[in-house]
């Protein structure tokens, strides 16, 4: 398994890191079968899997409960886990217990938490001695009030989000997650901080990208984010199984090669 002194290095060589999210055993069984460095149990899933209709819905015990069939599928990767909307905020010493809590029950390597607000709570984890990727720029858990678009477009909030970046990384933060920002600002915070920092919609200058597995493969998504290439075409998928439910109708399934041949009725008794 790859780990945090391996991140540090590929950023001081400049070695591209790869990161991916999965949810589920057979998402992380791919994601390390191919090699991805890093994988993230975002709380996409909110959307990508339990169709939800933001983050904001998506529980602790979500997280937890997908970020454990990551573990089982992705044995040999480093995975990081996000703490979920509703966890961070609120006061210090319980947002720390429930980091402790999502962190020890997961088995991740790491958690990640959305907003320079949550700084003092990285200093904390960071104290104890749990490792945490933070998350600035476009924060989706603060949708309601950011939207969905690009962040740090003014002068005034490149500033801030560069304050924030050197702020996390002072509080202790291993790695920082940068989304739907400028790539000339994110190519600059890159450049000033000592930790890797991981691109979505960022831009090439980063340390590394990462992407939604169901993104990548055109699983179940409707909306295409301008940053996100298709890698493969999963939703080719409702032909295969319109295919399957035709043939069910016409007995074309199963046919001999899927039926057993052993025949028992001649033996019994009736
Ligand atoms: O939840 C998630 O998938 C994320 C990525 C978009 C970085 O936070």
């Amino acid at each position: 398994m790859k780990t945090l002194k391996d991140f540090m290095r590929m950023k001081h060589e400049r070695e591209k890191i790869s990161m991916l999210t999965a949810y589920d055993y057979p998402s992380a069984k791919q994601a390390e079968a191919a090699e991805i460095d890093m994988i993230l149990v975002g709380d996409s899933l909110g959307m990508t899997v339990l169709g939800y209709e933001s983050t904001v819905d998506v529980t602790l015990e979500d997280m937890k409960h997908h970020a454990r069939a990551v573990r089982r599928g992705a044995k040999d990767t480093y995975i990081v886990v996000d703490m979920p909307f509703g966890t961070i905020g609120i006061d210090e010493s319980r947002d720390t217990a429930l980091a402790i809590e999502l962190y020890r029950d997961t088995n991740a390597n790491a958690i990640k938490i959305e907003g320079a607000h949550a700084a003092p709570v990285i200093k904390k984890c960071h104290d104890i001695g749990i490792p945490v990727v933070a998350h600035l720029g476009l924060t989706p858990q603060s949708f309601g009030i950011t939207g969905y678009q690009l962040q740090a477009t003014s002068k005034e909030a490149a500033k801030q989000l560069i304050e924030d970046a050197k702020l996390v990384e002072k509080s202790g933060a291993i790695m920082l997650v940068l989304e739907a920002i400028p790539s000339d600002l994110a190519h600059a915070i890159t450049e000033t901080l000592t930790i890797p920092v991981i691109g979505i919609g960022a831009g090439v200058g980063t340390d590394g990208q990462v992407l939604v597995y169901h993104d990548v493969l055109n699983y179940g998504v409707e909306h295409k984010p301008k940053f996100v290439k298709r890698y493969g075409d999963f939703s080719t998928g409702v032909e295969a199984l319109k295919n399957y439910h035709d043939e069910v109708k016409r007995q074309a399934f199963p046919s001999e090669e899927y039926t057993y041949k052993k025949q028992i009725m001649n033996e019994v008794d009736e």
